[in-house]
């Protein structure tokens, strides 16, 4: 087969790191892809990959010097898949797309992590030039390559064509144990089990639900990154005895993608100097914003994230580095005593348990955020069927996922995923240890806003009663705001003069 002779059925721009695995993914799925990229070097790059990775006899990626070439290329209706960064490329790229001379039934996939109500706008923007159809894909490279999660959403039209070939190239599950289905070896493609790929809903719907995705993932690193500093600085652990730990608890409830790579981070080894890479790491976080937006969206939505939020501000306060060398020599912390190895052991327990129990609390957050934003964007999101496509193929994928599907299998209306009774029993079991981890890690002097913000929303919503009563009356004292009370008819607001002699409760009517 040459490219003259047959016509392709995918249109790839973007091939970096993203771009080029996708790509490889969908040849070993068997499409042709005409592959596009501002860099020739890049689409050179894919094609030898793919000579090197292909096992069948014929040509699979054909690379195109122009998005004239790239649509003269494709079988009509068109479908051509973007893996460009956020924001303005996307809409260069439509722009361009137009230029050469897209049909109003051709299909535009964005694939990148843009801003949902970019999405939304861009649907519109584009609406008689092409579909616009947004699915976010999460995985990092390996995932791209080998099987990803995808967040599909846009027109029902478009997905009816995206449908088998996303869940051709999606990550797959088992679906008697929940566990992901390995897949990791060119040209080997895995047809059995339930496929990472659900819609999710209309414009936007997908980028929403990858956000939160995201802000889970800062949350759950955070909560990875606290137990490491607090067995680090407190307990005085090297990153190979908590690289042993952290590899134990990935054997059981803790088991995820994420802990897997903290053991692999912390045992590697500079080539450089021999010794351990990660205390060699500048301890400045980076950021794209994903984790931004959603805490973002928390505080407009009026959804508690508050740890979700907190791993959004400690990356950020990581990067005061300057200003935290300034402080470390003024502002002191607690005189520690050591521990006993006895001490040290339990604490490790208590600690294993505060991670499990604050994880569960950001996906609480997480999900009820999906709600809240669902109801007042008019989306019905199937949180049963958004907990299944990250049981593999995304960076949060985690065993843990497997019980989130269940809860929402057995209440598909569960207004907080605590509120299930497993999630409620596993809470009730561990939380006496979670106390005591985050007593122990604020006793050491180790930042632990991940951990503890988890706590403080558990005790708030299992909590009847709240300060809110005398919030209430600081507002009404200094601005009038008024109040309602507990022991009169609901609704029925009251102001009070607060600070004359004149005491009575005036009712608004
Ligand atoms: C994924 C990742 C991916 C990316 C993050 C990194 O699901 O595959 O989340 O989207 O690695 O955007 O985000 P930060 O640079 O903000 O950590």
């Amino acid at each position: 087969m040459t490219q003259d002779e047959v016509l392709c059925d995918i249109g790839f721009i973007g091939l970096g790191v993203m771009g080029k695995n996708l790509v490889l993914n969908l040849a070993d799925n068997g499409y042709n892809i005409a592959a596009f990229d501002l860099c020739a070097e890049k689409i050179q790059a894919v094609i030898e990959q793919d000579r090197l990775e292909n096992t069948t006899d014929n040509a699979r990626v054909f690379g195109c010097s122009s998005y004239t070439e790239l649509l003269s290329q494709l079988k009509a209706p068109h479908l051509i898949v973007l893996s460009v960064p956020a924001g303005a490329p996307v809409d260069q790229v439509c722009e361009n797309l137009i230029g050469a001379g897209v049909q109003p039934d051709d299909i535009v996939i964005d694939t990148g992590n843009s801003l949902w109500v970019d999405t939304v706008a861009r649907e519109q923007k584009y609406k008689s030039n092409f579909h616009l159809f947004s699915s976010a894909v999460s995985g990092g490279e390996v995932g791209a390559r080998f099987g990803p999660s995808l967040m599909p959403s846009g027109s029902p039209y478009a997905w009816t064509r995206i449908k088998p070939i996303w869940e051709a190239i999606s990550a797959k599950v088992d679906s008697t144990t929940g566990k992901p289905i390995e897949r990791s070896k060119p040209g080997q493609i895995i047809s059995e089990g339930e496929p990472c790929a659900a819609y999710i809903g209309p414009a936007g719907a997908g980028h929403y639900v990858k956000m939160v995705h995201n802000g889970i993932e800062y949350a759950d690193m955070q909560i990875i990154c606290e137990a490491y500093h607090i067995l680090n600085a407190g307990l005085g652990l090297s990153a190979n005895e908590i690289a042993d730990i952290f590899a134990k608890w990935n054997d059981g409830v803790l088991d995820s993608y994420l802990m897997e790579i903290s053991v692999e981070v912390l045992r590697h080894k500079s080539v450089d100097t021999g010794t351990t890479l990660v205390d060699l790491i500048l301890d400045k976080a980076g950021q794209k914003g994903t984790g931004l937006w959603t805490a973002m969206s928390s505080l407009e939505v009026g959804c508690p994230a508050p740890t979700i939020a907190q791993a959004v501000y400690a990356r950020s306060i990581s990067s005061f580095k300057e200003l935290r060398i300034q402080a470390s020599t003024t502002l002191y912390g607690p005189v520690l005593a050591e521990l006993s190895s006895e001490e040290k052991q339990e604490y490790i327990t208590q600690l294993h348990d505060a991670i499990y129990c604050a994880k569960m609390c950001a996906y609480a957050q997480g999900f009820q955020l999906m709600k809240l934003a669902a109801k007042e964007h008019g989306w019905s999101l199937n949180f049963a069927s958004i907990a299944k496509i990250w049981r593999a193929g995304c960076i949060i994928r985690a065993t843990f996922l497997q019980s989130i599907t269940q809860a929402f299998d057995r209440n598909e209306n569960l207004d907080n995923l605590l509120l299930d009774n497993f999630f409620a029993e596993q809470l009730s079991e561990r939380q006496l240890n979670w106390r005591k981890a985050v007593c122990g890690a604020t006793m050491f002097g180790i930042p632990n806003g991940a951990l503890s913000s988890a706590l403080s929303y558990y005790d708030s919503l299992r909590s009847e009663t709240l300060p809110a009563n005398l919030l209430q009356g600081q507002r009404d004292f200094f601005g009038a705001h008024t109040f309602e009370r507990i022991d009169k008819a609901d609704g029925k607001k009251y102001h009070v003069q607060w600070s004359t002699s004149q005491r009575e409760t005036i009712v608004i009517e």
